[in-house]
C-alpha cells in the first residue's frame, strides 16, 4: 500500500511538462434561454444487443442556425424541451455530449450527436418530504422527449458547452487513456473519430486529415455485455489501427476466467501492466466521462499504485491515509485533477 505526498498546481501562466495545448472552444453561441431549432435526421438505439436500458444515437442538423461548425469534439450542447415544469415554469435546459467529431456526422459540421439514455426507474425519496412507499414508475422529462422525437421533428437546441474535455491541438503530440462508464462514452465516439477515421470524402477537411500515430486505449464499463455502445465501431477502429486498444469491462457477469464482474479502475488495477508505462509517460493525457463517482475509484486506484503524479493534485491532508482508505467525499473535496485530467461526470 502506498502513500502520497501533496502536489503543487501549476497556475495559468505555467505550464507544466505534459500539459496541452488545448484549442480555444466556442461557448454558449446559443443560450438556453432563446434556443434554436435543430431537426432530428435519424435516431437509433446504440447498444450492442436487446438490454433493459435504450440508449439511442440521435442525429440533429443545424445547419443554418450558428451552432453549425461551432462545436468541438467532446463539448456538450444543451436540449431546452418545449411547455412548463409543475411549477408552470418553462422547461430547464439539459446538457448531452456531443458524440459526433468536430466536422459532424457529415463532414461539414452541420449534423450533431448524441448518445441518449432514457432515465426510467422506480421512484426513490430525493428528499425528506418525499413518500418513501411511492414506488411508481418514474421517467425523465428531457431524455425520454429526445429519445421519443422522431426524424424530421424539430429540437430546441443550445451551446455548446465545456472548454476542457477536448482533444489538445497538437494530437500526436500525446497518448489518450479514455475511461468511459454508459453514456460517457459519447465523446469519445468523437474523439475516436477524429483521431482515426477523419471526415468523409467530399468534407473540406478530408485531404489534410492523417490519422493519429498516438497510443490511445478506450475503457468502456457497462453492468451487461449487451448494454456496450458503439461496440461494433470501437471494434472496427481498433482492428485497423494496431496503435488503438478497445477495452470492454462489464459490472454484472462473471469473466471469462470464471473472476466476478468489475468496475473500470478494478480492472486496470488487475492489468496494470498494460497501463503502467503509459501512465508514467508525460505524454498521456486521461480522460473521464460518465457516472457522477466514476473518479473516486480511479484516483484512488492510481494514488495506490503511485500512478497519480502528473494528473492529481492531492492535497496534504490526505498526503498519511492509504488511498484505499480515502472517503468518496474527500476524493471530491481534496484530490483535484491536473490539466493532464479532464473529468466529465454527471
Ligand atoms: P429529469 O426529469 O431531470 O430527472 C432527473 C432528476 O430526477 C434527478 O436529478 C433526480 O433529482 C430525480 N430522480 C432521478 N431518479 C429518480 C427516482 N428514481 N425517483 C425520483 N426522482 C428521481 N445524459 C445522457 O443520456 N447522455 C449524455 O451524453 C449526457 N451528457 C451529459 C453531459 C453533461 C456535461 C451533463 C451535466 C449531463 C449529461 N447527461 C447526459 C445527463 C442529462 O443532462 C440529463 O441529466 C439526463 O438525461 C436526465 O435528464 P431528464 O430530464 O431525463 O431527467
Ligand atoms: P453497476 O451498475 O453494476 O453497479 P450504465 O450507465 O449503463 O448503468 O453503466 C454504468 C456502469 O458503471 C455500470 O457497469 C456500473 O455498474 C458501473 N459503475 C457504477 N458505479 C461505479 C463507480 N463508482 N465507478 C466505476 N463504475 C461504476
Amino acid at each position: 500500500m502506498s502513500t502520497v505526498s501533496a502536489a503543487n498546481a501549476g497556475t495559468e501562466t505555467t505550464r507544466l511538462p505534459g500539459e496541452p495545448i488545448l484549442p480555444e472552444a466556442r461557448m454558449h453561441v446559443v443560450l438556453p434561454t432563446s434556443p434554436v431549432n435543430g431537426k432530428v435526421v435519424h435516431s437509433k438505439l446504440c447498444t450492442k444487443s436487446k438490454s433493459a436500458s435504450f440508449v439511442r444515437h440521435v442525429c440533429v442538423d443545424v445547419s443554418g442556425t450558428p451552432l453549425e461548425g461551432s462545436w468541438l469534439a467532446g463539448q456538450s450542447f444543451g436540449v431546452v424541451p418545449p411547455g412548463t415544469d409543475g411549477n408552470g415554469k418553462p422547461h430547464k435546459v439539459r446538457l448531452y455530449s456531443i458524440a459526433s467529431p468536430s466536422y459532424g456526422e457529415d463532414g461539414f459540421g452541420k449534423v450533431l450527436s448524441t448518445t441518449c439514455k432514457r432515465l426510467l426507474s422506480e421512484r426513490e425519496p430525493q428528499t425528506p418530504k418525499d413518500d418513501p412507499t411511492d414506488h411508481r414508475l418514474f421517467t425523465g422529462m428531457c431524455s425520454n422527449y429526445v429519445c421519443d422525437l422522431r426524424e424530421g421533428d424539430s429540437i430546441p437546441v443550445a451551446g455548446p458547452a465545456g472548454k476542457r474535455f477536448i482533444l489538445p491541438t497538437d494530437r500526436n503530440a500525446h497518448d489518450y487513456l479514455l475511461l468511459a462508464t454508459g453514456t460517457g462514452i459519447a465523446p469519445f465516439r468523437g474523439f475516436i473519430h477524429e483521431l482515426f477515421v477523419g471526415p468523409p470524402e467530399g468534407s473540406p477537411l478530408h485531404a489534410a486529415w492523417r490519422p493519429c500515430t498516438s497510443t490511445v486505449h478506450l475503457v468502456m464499463g457497462t453492468p451487461y455485455t449487451s448494454d456496450l455502445i458503439y461496440d461494433d465501431f470501437f471494434r472496427h477502429v481498433a482492428k485497423q489501427h494496431p496503435n488503438f486498444t478497445y477495452h470492454t469491462v462489464i459490472s454484472r457477469e462473471v469473466r471469462l476466467d470464471g473472476g466476478k464482474g468489475e468496475y473500470i479502475h478494478h480492472y486496470m488495477d488487475r492489468t496494470l501492466p498494460q497501463f503502467d508505462q503509459m501512465l508514467r509517460s508525460e505524454r498521456t493525457l486521461a480522460y473521464i466521462c460518465g457516472l457522477a463517482g466514476m473518479q473516486v475509484g480511479v484516483f484512488q486506484t492510481l494514488a495506490q499504485r503511485g500512478l497519480h503524479s502528473g494528473y492529481l493534485d492531492i492535497h496534504a491532508e490526505l498526503a498519511g491515509i492509504p488511498p484505499a482508505d480515502w472517503t468518496a467525499e474527500q476524493v471530491k473535496r481534496r484530490v483535484h485533477a491536473t490539466r493532464r485530467c479532464m473529468l466529465e461526470v454527471y
